[in-house]
């Protein structure tokens, strides 16, 4: 597919993949929790499709919130600075927190989240991400439950986007 003038230049991870790595996920995740009260919060954009998903997957309750974060922008790397632009009205407090993620990349949004996060107290803390570069070696908190481990290019689909497009390929691709 040719969108925005720029292709695609190959699917690194397809739809049937992709929903079979999600589910195991979803089993993964339904029987790590012990308790009723999980807080699965994600972070948009990104994670949009991605969350959408997951949860149809697991198999316990749970309550649903988000974050906004932005450090990309436009650009195709980090600016470094990780905006919260919009902060969950859920307490945090006393929760099983389960921040989804897309992927971790330079790994500056986790930190940064993971830090934020940590302040609010929450019983638990763990970070669910779709997709893992393992460049990040600063990370305070391990990645516990990982999709895929991602190669070193730049990705969109599935809710990942370059400067806003792509988030609805419903497949991960690499950009020429
Ligand atoms: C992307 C992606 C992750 C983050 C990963 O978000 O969705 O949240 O970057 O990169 P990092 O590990 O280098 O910090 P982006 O800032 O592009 O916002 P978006 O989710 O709205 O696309
Ligand atoms: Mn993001
Ligand atoms: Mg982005």
């Amino acid at each position: 597919p040719r969108l925005a003038g720029r292709a695609l230049k190959r699917v690194a991870f397809s739809e049937a993949q992709i929903a079979a790595r999600v589910a195991e996920l979803g089993r993964e995740i339904t029987a790590f929790y012990p308790d009723d009260d999980l807080l699965v919060l994600g972070l948009l954009k990104g994670s949009f499709i991605f969350l959408s998903d997951l949860v149809r997957q697991i198999a316990r309750p749970l309550h649903v919130d988000f974050l906004v974060a932005s450090s990309y922008g436009d650009a195709t790397v980090s600016s470094g600075t990780v905006r919260l632009l919009y902060d969950p009205e859920t307490e945090l407090e006393g929760k099983h927190i389960l921040l989804v993620e897309d992927i971790v990349d330079s790994g500056r949004t986790l930190q940064k989240l993971v830090e934020l996060l940590g302040d609010r107290r929450p019983k638990s803390l763990e970070i669910c991400a779709l997709l893992h570069k393992h460049i990040a070696t600063h990370l305070d908190h391990p990645v516990r439950f990982v999709g895929f481990d991602a190669p070193e290019e730049f990705l969109v689909g599935y809710g990942l986007d370059h400067a806003e497009h792509f988030r609805h390929v419903p497949y991960v691709a690499s950009l020429q």
